[in-house]
């Protein structure tokens, strides 16, 4: 029996044992994933992994085979209009070349049953969000990749929904596209929007990210706060990459008294009066290394300590699901 008490309040996308199938192939399996009111979850999960299937079913383009989907706390596999507050670019709309964006916002309008004057404002208001107003009425055919995905996020963001799924926004897009991009994401966040996007871009999850879920072979390998799956790793490695920079001589009896010290592997000289290496140890020996460099009359210019990044999680978490499925 469905249990549909508990749906949380809070929740802006609340996802239950999504499964779908293909055939033999369970592509989806058995998935849970919630999005809380303004979290901006990131779905990572290496090609083939089922990101492009879950949200292709939490926004009903295809139905899943099993599981509840609950938006804004409405079913929404029973009552379409729980899709009413979410905006989705799933695919660039490459559909629609011979309309001008203006024409498009118009299209969108219409099927929201906005007045022509409310179709105006709004349309002002999101292609001037997505830097597309001066290029509002050209047609769309004519556009790059990185201005129709412009487009179709204005498109997303045209019923000024409070839940918005992105698929790979922006994939395939110039350093200056990606850039352009994020910010109108940065500014879905300020207004208090939630967002769920798949990417494999782990720099966009780590600083645009407050959640992630990765997936692999449609099922949930780790998900939780981004900052905190991080510091986990780096406590559970123990081990941080040190960098120094000093003034002064770098003699062969330093470099071989720092190689010595507890704690420190994998030394690389990196240039003039900079070092790297790994180092696993207590707050004292690494004070001792501090010591070190005083006692060789060099001056420390900087000291600086990395720990774990969201790329090292990423490998650590796929080469542990691969060798887990075998
Ligand atoms: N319509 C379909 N018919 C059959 N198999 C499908 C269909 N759509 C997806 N699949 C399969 O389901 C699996 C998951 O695909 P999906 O597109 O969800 O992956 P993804 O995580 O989005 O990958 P990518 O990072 O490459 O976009 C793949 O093995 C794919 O071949
Ligand atoms: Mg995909």
């Amino acid at each position: 029996m469905d249990d549909d008490s508990d749906i949380g309040q809070g929740l802006s996308l609340d996802v239950r044992n999504l499964t779908k199938r293909f055939g033999n192939f369970t592509a989806v399996d058995n998935l849970s994933l919630k999005v809380k009111k303004g979290e901006f979850m990131g779905l990572l999960g290496p090609n083939g992994a089922g990101k492009s299937t879950t949200l292709k079913s939490i926004t009903g383009l295809i139905s899943p085979t099993k599981g509840k989907i609950y938006i804004n706390g409405i079913d929404s596999v029973k009552h379409r209009n729980a899709m009413t507050h979410v905006g989705c670019v799933i695919e660039t709309p490459e559909s629609y070349p011979n309309f001008t964006p203006t024409e498009m916002m118009q299209y969108v309008g219409r099927i929201h049953g906005l007045s022509n004057k409310e179709i105006k404002i709004r349309a002002r208001d999101v292609l001037e969000e997505v830097r597309m107003w001066s290029w509002r009425d050209k047609n769309i055919g004519e556009f790059s990749k990185g201005m129709r995905q412009r487009v179709s996020l204005a498109v997303a963001m045209f019923p000024n929904p409070n839940l918005v799924l992105l698929d790979e926004p922006t994939s395939g897009l110039d350093p200056r596209g990606m850039i352009e991009i994020r910010r109108t994401m940065n500014s879905l966040k300020e207004r208090g929007m939630s967002l769920l996007i798949s990417t494999h871009i782990l720099k966009e999850v780590s600083e645009m990210c407050t959640s992630m879920t990765m997936i692999n072979h449609g099922k949930t390998i780790i998900s939780g706060d981004v900052n905190k799956l991080i510091h986990n790793l780096a406590q559970n490695e123990n081990t941080v990459a040190i960098e120094l920079r000093m003034l002064g001589d770098l003699t062969n009896k330093f470099i071989s008294d720092i190689n010595a010290m507890t704690g420190v592997s994998n030394f690389e000289k990196m240039g003039e009066g900079s070092v790297k290496f790994s180092f696993n140890g207590t707050d004292d020996q690494q004070a001792d290394i501090v010591d070190l460099v005083y006692a060789h009359k060099l001056r420390l210019l900087c000291m600086n300590e990395t720990g774990a990044d969201i790329e090292s999680l990423y490998m650590k978490l796929t080469d542990e699901a691969r060798v887990n499925i075998k």
